[in-house]
């Protein structure tokens, strides 16, 4: 099955709300709603993976701040259970990297998530600090991470 990269569009918010619920069910899953102000900002950008047209994973990253230096938080990346493990969160990561390659990049992930915690430190995110009970619903903690952008990165190594 072959998967393709795209935008993210708004006829897709349906389809990436049903995926919220099956991949953050105790968590506040994002409803279509959210999607559509996601996309509607202006200061973000959002990808998609494909399989015969149906979303199997979706990814969002916004810019922040209104001049350079910019500073950029992912919003959020989620994959299809029935698609997890082939390397698409990778793929839409890295594009999501492609556009935010000029700034730091923060993001929140829950503790006791191994697998998006893996994918992250794997391309650069390093844990620099815990918010208690960040998640309202589950009450569980996360870790906010951070990826400097490559060319500092290359500079402050030993
Ligand atoms: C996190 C997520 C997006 C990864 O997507 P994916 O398509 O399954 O990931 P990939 O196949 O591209 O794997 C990329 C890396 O993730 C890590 N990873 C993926 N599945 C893993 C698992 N079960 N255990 C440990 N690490 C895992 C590995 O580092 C892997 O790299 P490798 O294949 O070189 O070892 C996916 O698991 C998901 O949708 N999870 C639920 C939603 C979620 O938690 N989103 C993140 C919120 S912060």
């Amino acid at each position: 099955m072959s998967i393709t990269y795209g935008p993210l569009t708004k006829a897709d918010a349906v389809r990436c709300a049903e995926l919220e619920s099956l991949l953050f069910p105790g968590d506040d899953p994002w409803p279509e709603r959210a999607f559509h102000a996601e996309l509607a900002g202006g200061h973000t950008h959002y990808v998609a993976a494909r399989a015969d047209g149906t979303v199997v994973g979706y990814a969002g990253i916004a810019q922040l701040g209104r001049t350079p230096p910019y500073e950029y938080e992912i919003h959020t990346i989620g994959v299809d259970p029935e698609y997890q493990g082939r390397g698409i969160g990778r793929r839409m990561l890295e594009q999501l990297l492609e556009v935010a390659d000029d700034g730091v990049i923060f993001l929140e992930v829950r503790t006791d998530n191994e697998p998006a915690i893996a994918l992250y430190e794997s391309v650069g995110f390093v844990r620099v600090g815990l918010r208690k009970r960040y998640y309202r619903v589950s009450g569980a903690d996360a870790y906010t991470m951070r990826r400097d952008p490559p060319s500092v990165a290359k500079r402050e190594a030993p």
